[in-house]
């Protein structure tokens, strides 16, 4: 049978996929959408200015979807229009994170158990983009703090006329067992344009296998409702990802960690070591260039993936984790390279 082209995208991941990993991405093999790591709808209203950092991005990245979560919905229609002002494509809820630092307070996957509070997020955050829709100077209304308004405006990727802002909700199947039969019924009456569902418990965690079966019941759901669904959960390929979309009957399919130091998932390409070198090389510059300001930390993390299954990989782990510069990195390509 042959398998159709769907939507692939790349799954937000926390500390992993900023706007230098994104960037690199897309000059490797560029995924049909992005989304930012997800982002505190408290903390842009309430002007943490570090946090803008997370929502950085390049224009060649389009559609990027920009990340939100937390549990106050004032925050949400604030934040809403921070990122309708900075350009984006679209405003995505995060109500799948388990995290316990998200969970404990309400956020993530806890709005499973609080529809009520989920519904009030849904529509402050609705509220924000057809606000801004209406009349991009709502922004000026927010009584945002000079800092981050001038921060802002020197952002210049801005309002783009006329332009369709979507809306959408992540998620997963459910807290201890799958509540897909009623979870995503209750989310699809406030009529997103899609949802991505990841399909594992809070109790899973990461463990077992993502319920792809639960998955392809919330197609059947969504698509009653005409919402796009992007199925979420294991796939190591864009081929797998065709071949799952199509088995399980959704619109399209985010991948996540398999990107993590093999951005050519989107490429169904095996590469040599010779590549990986290049493109760690692309990521530490684009790094380097967006943070400036940022320690050589979590490129160490991302260097030590790229090299996994390498035939020297311990020895070159250990001189990874003390890289501090480019020039050391480069100092690595006869080691890496062969
Ligand atoms: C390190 C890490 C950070 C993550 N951060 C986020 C996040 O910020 N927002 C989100 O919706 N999901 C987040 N996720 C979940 C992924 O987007 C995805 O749903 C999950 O990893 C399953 O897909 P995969 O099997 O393709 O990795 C994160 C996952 C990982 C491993």
């Amino acid at each position: 049978m042959e398998i159709r082209n769907y939507t692939i995208g790349l799954s937000p991941m926390d500390g992993i996929t900023d706007a230098a990993f994104r960037l690199t991405q897309v000059e490797i093999a560029k995924p049909d959408l992005m989304f930012t790591e997800f982002v505190s709808a408290e903390g842009i209203a309430h002007n943490a200015i570090r946090l803008f950092d997370q929502l950085l991005y390049s224009p060649k990245e389009r559609p990027i979807i920009g990340q939100l979560f937390g549990k106050d919905p004032d925050s949400f229609y604030i934040a809403t229009i921070v990122l309708c002002h900075l350009g984006f494509d679209g405003i995505d809820i995060n109500m799948g994170c388990p995290a316990k630092k998200v969970t404990q307070h309400g956020s993530g996957i806890a709005l499973i158990e609080n529809p009520e509070l989920a519904g009030k997020i849904i529509l402050a955050t609705k509220k924000g983009i057809a606000d801004y829709q209406n009349n991009p100077k709502v922004f000026n209304k927010l009584k945002l703090k000079q800092k981050v308004i001038s921060l802002l405006s020197k952002r210049g990727q801005g309002e783009i006329e006329n332009k369709k802002i979507g809306f959408s909700i992540k998620t997963r199947t459910g807290i201890n067992n799958s509540v897909v039969s009623t979870w995503i019924p209750f989310l699809c009456s406030f009529k997103p344009d899609s949802i991505t569902l990841h399909g594992r418990t809070l109790k899973q965690g990461y463990s077992g296998l993502a319920n792809w079966d639960e998955i392809a019941k919330a197609a059947i759901i969504c698509h009653d409702s005409n919402i796009k669904i992007f199925g979420n959960g294991d796939l190591q390929s864009r081929q797998m990802a065709n071949e799952y979309c199509q088995k399980y009957g959704t619109d399209g399919a985010l991948i996540g960690r398999a990107t993590m130091g093999n951005p050519w998932v989107f490429d169904n390409k095996n590469v040599s070591f010779k590549e990986k070198y290049q493109a760690m090389l692309i990521h530490a510059r684009h790094f380097t260039k967006i943070f400036p300001h940022r320690c050589f930390d979590p490129l160490r993390h991302h260097f030590l993936l790229y090299v996994s299954g390498h035939p020297n990989a311990s020895a070159l782990r250990q001189q990874i984790v003390k890289l501090t510069s480019i020039d050391q990195l480069c100092a690595l390509e006869q080691s890496i390279v062969g």
